[in-house]
């Protein structure tokens, strides 16, 4: 793939609306930072079902009766803090499936259906609160958490994370391949997980839980990257948020494996990714800050998008097609000044829909995807479906 420098009066011109940055009155505000740990607690909790309950029930017999205790404590707990959380249109079916995923445990249901019904609740439970579940700029390097790792973690996980308790065991594929990125993140997280004592964890910055993220999916992953033609394959997983977000295991299985490799090489992985879809990407997370309240962040990140992936990709589309790089231009700017402007929140969100895709069509006609399916290119649109509301996204999930 060939990579142009945006052409000098093109840059100057877009970099004189992007770099006069806004002061920004607004923050966010207290309130929403306790709802998003809360939401955060509860996915995590939801998460944690997931991956547990087929170690704690085989068969209809209970295996590990304390194990199996604190999945139906997970779940009483997530019921919980959902009900503290404002009620919204979803909110309710939400509930009754917690309620049905109780009844589920309780009848010791097969570890697979508690398994999909625990992470769809968690899944529903982040897109219902605009849970920002990716980091906008890019993953650090596990190198970035070498010293960290050594230090405060390996005496109890081993230094490749192959500790002596299987409990404490970082380095299980098949464990490893049901937990995301954000699940490993959130762990390191005291606010919104108790794994851990605060003097382990309390103190990091979010970019060190990153990185340290990012080395513990080091020791399950395979050795042998993946064939490049993969990451063509399956675009959606070699940035954010897919690389994030995702679970490997509810993927197909050459997607799962690449997954597991790309995820835990993230700056190996980055020029996989086309400019495109990167800024997608960030369109993506921007909208999800922005419907969250988070305006802010929701500046950052479309400003992140422009710079990172449109300006990139603008040279080659306006050969292409001058008249659509013409109008994605339009739209950035148009959006920017809508944000700016504190324009009713549906005109704000019709201009990310808009402007989102666009830039889907854009990639599709600098390099047709050979991709199909939603891991393909599709699932960036799919991703994006989320920002919609929960409702059409239950309907996507059936
Ligand atoms: C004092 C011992 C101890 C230290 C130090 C420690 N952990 Fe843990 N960690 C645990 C235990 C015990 C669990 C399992 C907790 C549970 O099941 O509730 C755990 C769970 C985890 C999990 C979830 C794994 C899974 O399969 O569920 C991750 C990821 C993790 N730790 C990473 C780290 C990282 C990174 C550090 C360093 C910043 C760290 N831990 C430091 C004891 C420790």
């Amino acid at each position: 793939m060939t990579r142009h420098c945006p052409s000098p009066t093109v840059a100057l011109l877009l970099s004189l609306w992007i770099w006069v940055a806004p002061v920004w009155a607004q923050q966010q505000l207290p309130d929403r930072k306790s709802e998003q740990d809360n939401a955060a607690k509860a996915v995590s909790l939801l998460s944690f079902v997931a991956v547990d309950y087929p170690e704690a029930v085989e068969g209809d017999v209970i295996r590990d009766r304390k194990l199996y205790r604190q999945q139906q404590n997970n779940v009483d707990v997530a019921g919980a803090l959902l009900q503290q959380l404002p009620d919204k249109p979803g909110r309710a079916q939400l509930q009754d499936s917690l309620r049905e995923l109780t009844q589920l445990i309780a009848d010791r249901a097969a570890p697979d259906l508690v398994r999909r019904r625990a992470n769809t609740a968690a899944d529903r439970l982040a897109a219902l609160y605009q849970l920002p579940r990716s980091p906008a700029e890019s993953l650090p390097s596990s190198d970035e958490a070498r010293v960290l790792y050594r230090d405060r973690c390996s005496q109890c996980h081993g230094v490749q994370g192959d500790a002596a308790q299987p409990e404490r065991r970082l380095d299980d594929p098949v464990r490893m391949a049901n937990l995301s990125l954000y699940d490993f993140y959130n762990v390191l997280e005291p606010t919104r997980n108790d794994a851990h004592d605060a003097a382990i964890d309390s103190d990091l910055s979010s970019r060190q839980r990153w990185a340290l993220a990012v080395m513990v999916a080091g020791f399950s992953a395979p050795e042998i990257a993946p064939a490049p033609r993969l990451a063509e394959k399956y675009p959606a997983l070699v940035g954010l948020p897919g690389m994030a977000i995702l679970r490997p295991a509810e993927l197909p299985e050459e997607a799962r494996n690449s997954l597991m490799w790309w995820r835990a090489h993230p700056v190996e992985t980055r020029h996989l990714q086309h400019p495109l879809a990167r800024a997608a990407g960030l369109l993506y997370l921007a909208q999800t800050a922005y419907r969250g309240g988070d305006i802010a962040s929701a500046y950052h990140q479309l400003m992140l998008g422009l710079r990172d992936g449109y300006l990139e990709s603008r040279p080659q589309l306006a050969e292409r097609n001058p008249a659509l790089a013409a109008q994605l231009d339009e739209q950035w700017r148009d959006l920017r000044g809508a944000i700016l402007d504190q324009a009713p929140t549906n005109e704000v969100i019709e201009k990310f829909q808009r402007l989102l895709s666009n830039v889907v069509r854009a990639r599709e006609q600098l390099q047709p995807s050979s991709g199909s399916g939603i891991y393909g290119w599709g699932a960036l649109l799919f991703i994006a479906a989320l920002c919609l509301g929960a409702l059409l996204w239950y309907r996507l999930r059936r």
